[in-house]
């Protein structure tokens, strides 16, 4: 979502200055354009020549170059940038923010600036505490302006507080989170399974598979990345979540995540069943440990679960899409346009066991897409450049 985005990064003159280097490296990285204003403090903490080079541009100080005069424009500035971040923003910085004391060209940018502003602030845990810091910040929030409030941890004076800047990562997924709010799947509904589901045998036992969950963890971030509110039913997993768009429900058995899905769908516009849900269970599930030395075998009787796909596919509206996976060993063509027809989905997702690479566990996948329409083959790809293809289908079957 940052791709080709315009950002000014305005840094002022605290220790985590380092850090600046590397946001603006994570935001180069996702495709943002990136244009440092600094403080003249902040130079004392990091050194221009450092931010020209990791932003491919000169850095911007002085209201005058001083070279040759030329005037640096704020209006310019303010008018160029999709977003406006101030990391780190020390005490003094939002002060001046707050109150207008436009004597450095961070701050004179600030006032022009016409896109969303966000501060990072950075400073000792009783600064931060500070009543006025709080009130300046209260007024900046009043003007629209968004704070990223900082950690608690180890501080530049040793101490342990609140105030340390939020970590570059997150910072950037905030940038990255305000810009998919105006995309594609803005307003959209959409609800994943992801992940095995277990089948109680007996207190400690259970049947299940080898499905790690990635590829449909993967879809989630990809469609909350995009604008869309996402309900990820999610079978035992290790994985976490990590878009705030992503309301997560965590079960265990078939039947858990089939009373999930039975509550979510009818209000989603739209199903993904990407969970390796268990065809079968025990019939009954022992009360207590099964024992070795009781039983000479054991024999389980087994009873098949709900099919929750094709239990979605018969309460399907027009105006709902159901979206399928299919992971075969034989004749994949024929199984996947079978599971297609039989639970009624609009498109369904194939991987092949046969593929290297591809399928349970690994962290890349090789899909092809089948439709009523054809087929579409994708090369082996990152799960997360998958979950981009198999999205960007879904948003082309929701547009036409
Ligand atoms: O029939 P099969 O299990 O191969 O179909 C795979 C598709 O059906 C996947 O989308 C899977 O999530 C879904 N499915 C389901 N409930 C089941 C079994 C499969 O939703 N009990």
């Amino acid at each position: 979502m940052l791709k080709g985005k315009k950002i000014i990064l305005g840094i002022t003159g605290s220790i985590a200055a380092y850090k600046a280097c590397y946001i603006i490296r994570g935001l180069i990285k996702q495709g943002a354009e990136v244009q440092v204003v600094i403080t003249p403090a902040g130079k004392e903490f990091i050194t221009p020549i450092t931010l020209s080079a990791l932003t491919s541009k000169p850095v911007i100080s002085e209201f005058f170059a001083q070279r040759d005069g030329t005037w640096n424009s704020h209006v310019d500035l303010g008018l160029w940038a999709d977003a406006m971040l101030i990391a780190p923003a020390t005490a003094s910085t939002i002060g001046k923010m707050a109150n207008g004391i436009a004597d450095n060209m961070l701050i004179t940018t600030y006032l022009s600036a016409k896109a969303p502003v966000f501060i990072a602030p950075a400073m000792d845990l009783d600064m931060y505490a500070h009543p006025s810091t709080q009130k300046n910040l209260d007024i900046l929030r009043s003007y629209g302006n968004r704070i990223i409030e900082p950690a608690t941890g180890e501080l530049a004076s040793h101490l342990v507080g609140k105030g340390r800047m939020e970590e570059p990562e997150n910072i950037i997924r905030v940038l990255d989170e305000f810009f998919s709010a105006s995309a594609e799947l803005q307003g959209r509904k959409i609800m994943i399974t992801a992940g095995p589901t277990y089948e109680k045998i007996d207190p400690v036992r259970f049947i299940g598979n080898y499905s790690s969950g990635k590829m449909g963890f993967a879809l989630a971030e990809e469609c909350a990345r995009r604008g869309a509110e996402v309900t990820l039913i999610a079978g035992p997993v290790q994985l976490k979540t990590q878009h705030s768009r992503i309301h997560r429900i965590d079960v265990e058995s078939a039947q858990e995540m089939y009373e999930a899905a039975q509550t979510c769908f009818p209000t989603s516009d739209v199903g993904i069943l990407c969970a390796a849900v268990a065809d079968f269970r025990p019939e009954t599930v022992a009360g207590k440990k099964i024992k070795r030395e009781k039983e000479e075998e054991l024999t389980l009787h087994l009873q098949a679960t709900q099919d929750i796909a094709a239990s979605l596919g018969k309460i399907k509206e027009d105006n709902q899409l159901l979206v399928g996976f299919a992971l075969e060993t034989n004749d994949e063509q024929q199984n996947a346009e079978g599971k297609l027809e039989r639970k009624n989905l609009d498109f369904i997702v194939l991987n092949s066991l046969n593929d290297a690479g591809a399928g349970f566990r690994h962290d890349t996948n090789k899909i092809s897409i089948i439709d009523r329409k054809g087929r579409e083959d994708y090369p082996l790809k990152p799960k997360q450049e998958v979950a981009q293809d198999i999205i960007n289908h879904l948003i082309a079957v929701l547009t036409h």
